[in-house]
Parts: C-alpha cells; structure tokens; sequence
C-alpha cells in the first residue's frame, strides 16, 4: 500500500500492455472503487461495462483510431446514466462529473494494485454506443483500457510537464 501522493505520482497513461489477463478478483476490487464514488446528490449515474472477450472487444476497439489500444486485456467502458444524473437548476447535467470521478478512482486502485490504465476519450462515441446497443439515455464517456503494464514511464519527466502550483492555484480571489 503506498501513501497517497506516491500513488498518485505512480499512475500513468500506459499505451502498453503485457498479453497477461487480470484475475477476476482484483478486478472486482478496482470496480468496487469506482462504485464507492461521490456523485452529485449521490445519484450514481453510472455504468461501466467490462469488455474482455472476442468479438466485442475487437469491435471497441474499432471505435479508437489507434492499435495500441487492443494490447489490453480488459476495455472498461465507463458510461454515464442521462435519467439518473442531477441537473443544476441553471440546467447543468452533472452525469459526466460523476462518471469522470469514478473513473479516477478506477485508475488510482488499478495504479495502488499494480495495474495500469489510460483514459481514451479520442474514441468515435456513436460507433461505441452502437456496438454495444446503449439506449439513448446511456453514453460512453470514456474506454479505460486496463492490464499489466508493458512499459516503463519516466515519471520525473512526466510530472516535469505539469504547470507549477502558483499556475493553478490563486489564494482568496482570482489572479
Ligand atoms: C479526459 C481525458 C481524455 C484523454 N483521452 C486520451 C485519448 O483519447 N488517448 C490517449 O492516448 N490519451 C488520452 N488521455 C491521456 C492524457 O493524454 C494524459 O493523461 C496526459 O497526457 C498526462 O499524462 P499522464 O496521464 O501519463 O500523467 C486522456 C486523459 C484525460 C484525463
């Protein structure tokens, strides 16, 4: 179990996957996360649908435009709920926060149980909701490829990328 920040410094975007399945029970903890998420008046619009067998993760996979994507051994397709989700009363529908929180979580547990993750969200979302036949109120946010990871990322390079705290952060008013 690592701390916090060094979980979070070690989760990555990997775009390489060891030809390696994930046993079914640790998957099952990487989901419970997701489902332990906040969502806005906790109304839990989400779906996430775990695509591991041939022919459908071959047609996901067709839904991206890069090959990488089907050297993973599960497809999360993390989708939100429109019927369930919670509108602001300026009308501001809350599903996709709420999916994007539990994602996070996905990738944080996967991250902590030494698995890897990347968001994909460049992916043709109508072909996606057609292969899986999503009625019209669901829509796949995000396909979170998920495995063992194949490569080696250069972390200190990585977060050298990230704007300084005082880029994002201003204290008591906006500046
Ligand atoms: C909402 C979102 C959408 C993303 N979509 C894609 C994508 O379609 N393809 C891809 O290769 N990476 C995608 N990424 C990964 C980002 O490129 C990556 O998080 C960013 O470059 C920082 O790198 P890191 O995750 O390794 O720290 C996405 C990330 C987020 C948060």
């Amino acid at each position: 179990m690592k701390d916090f920040l060094s979980l979070v410094e070690s989760r990555y975007s990997c775009r390489s996957f060891q030809n390696k399945p994930i046993e079914t029970a640790l998957l099952e903890k990487v989901l419970e996360a997701a489902r332990l998420a906040p969502s806005a008046v906790n109304a839990q619009p989400l779906k996430f649908i775990v695509v591991t067998q041939s022919p459908l993760k071959e047609k996901i996979v067709e839904c991206y435009y890069r090959p990488w994507i089907s050297t993973a051994p599960v497809l999360i397709i993390a989708c939100g709920d429109h019927s369930q989700s919670w509108r602001r009363s300026d009308g501001k529908d809350h599903c996709d926060i709420d999916v994007a929180i539990a994602i996070d979580h996905i990738t944080l547990a996967a991250a902590d149980s030494g698995l890897a993750t990347c968001w994909v969200c460049k992916f043709n979302a109508m072909q996606c909701a057609g292969v899986l036949k999503l009625p019209a109120h669901i829509s796949p946010v995000a396909i979170i490829p998920i495995g063992y990871p194949a490569d080696n990322p250069n972390d200190s390079e990585r977060h050298s990328k990230r704007k300084p705290l005082n880029e994002i952060v201003s204290w008591n008013g906006f500046g």
